[in-house]
């Protein structure tokens, strides 16, 4: 069994056993754009006590089944598996659900907005996420997947080609991850107010199981399958 303890950093703790992502999110510890970071420096800037945080990450080590979540371990598949995982997955999720909540905000924003004028801005956000992923995931699917693919095959890219749309991605990430980050801090944790009805609770709702899934897949991105095809290609890690 792996030894858990507050020097190792979050993105790797959440490779070696994906369900891990169940504790950190409920903790709000970021393990996608931030996951290159000690549990120890992660702990500190949510003010969490590091002891008490591995405490809980070990008594997860007994959690199997669904209880545990999705809980395969991505770092020894094919890169092209993966790709396809990305794709229905977390591509899928979000084809689905990005226009479904567009409306939904829309209808909150009419029915409350003047009384609560941070769901104008949360929809406005949200509306620029939306529009910026169309694009990532278009890009992804079309250029970078297709070289991690190839690569599994032994067919290595020009350097600078695989280098710069992984950096343009990772950079994508880095601006989602902020604004999901600023929506939460909008909604007070994405919490319905007193008066809320039942579209503002399940738009609110939708949010969580979006940024839920959003730092799943950007850490699948992130922190195995761009730093994998680095690996592959013969390009040092930044
Ligand atoms: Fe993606
Ligand atoms: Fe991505």
């Amino acid at each position: 069994m792996s030894v858990i303890d507050h020097g190792r950093t979050v993105a790797d703790l959440v490779v070696e056993r994906p369900g891990r992502t169940r504790v950190f999110e409920q903790l709000g510890i970021d393990y996608c754009c931030g996951g290159g970071r000690s549990l120890a420096a992660a702990c500190a800037e949510r003010g969490l006590d590091a002891a008490t945080v591995v405490a809980m990450l070990a008594a997860f080590e007994g959690v199997t089944g669904a209880e545990a979540g999705d809980d395969r371990d991505w770092s020894q598949a094919a890169l092209g598996e993966l790709c396809d995982h990305i794709v229905s997955e977390h591509h899928g999720f979000l084809r689905a659900e990005l226009p479904r909540l567009e409306g939904m905000l829309d209808r909150v924003v009419r029915a409350h907005g003047e009384r609560h004028p941070e769901m104008i801005e949360t929809r406005d956000l949200f509306e620029a996420v939306a529009a910026e992923l169309d694009v990532h995931m278009h890009v992804e699917e079309e250029v970078v997947f297709p070289f991690c693919r190839g690569l599994d095959a032994g067919t290595v890219p020009e350097p600078p080609a695989l280098e710069d749309s992984i950096r343009a991605m990772e950079h994508d990430h880095d601006v989602t991850g902020a604004a999901l980050a600023r929506m939460r801090e909008l909604t007070g944790g994405f919490v319905p107010p007193a008066d809320a009805c039942n579209t503002y609770r399940a738009t609110l709702d939708g949010l969580v199981a979006l940024e839920r899934d959003l730092h799943r897949h950007i850490h699948e991105e992130n922190n195995i399958l761009f730093p994998r095809a680095f690996v592959l290609a013969g390009v040092a890690a930044a």
